[in-house]
């Protein structure tokens, strides 16, 4: 599938996301190395540090925030109505097209 996700220095990258690795959003972004190493998915994905926080730009639908997900947002910084977990985020053929733009690093 294709995304589009913005960096944190506001540059736009149109990126290929395979959906047979088990990939989440978080993973694919350092895949290509659109975050320093560091500073997103500090916690390797347990919903767990909000590194991995990102603003979803378009009508895509995601699959409702889990538990997890709900609570780490209501404790992090810079969260808006249309913040996302990347790592709780699945790369599935559902959300084909999505459109993010990454959290600034806190
Ligand atoms: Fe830590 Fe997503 S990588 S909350």
């Amino acid at each position: 599938i294709v995304l589009h996700i913005t960096d944190r220095d506001g540059v736009t990258h149109t990126v290929d996301a395979p959906t047979d690795m088990g990939l989440n959003l978080m993973e694919v972004v350092r895949m290509y190395e659109l975050a320093p190493e560091g500073t997103i998915g500090v916690c390797g994905g347990m919903a767990m540090c909000a590194s991995c926080q990102c603003y979803v730009l378009n009508e895509v639908e995601l699959p409702e925030k889990g538990d997890d997900e709900e609570a780490m947002l209501s404790e992090a910084f810079n969260v808006k109505p249309n913040s996302r977990l990347g790592c709780q985020v699945q790369i599935t053929e559902s959300i084909d097209g999505l459109a993010v733009e990454l959290a600034p690093e806190y």
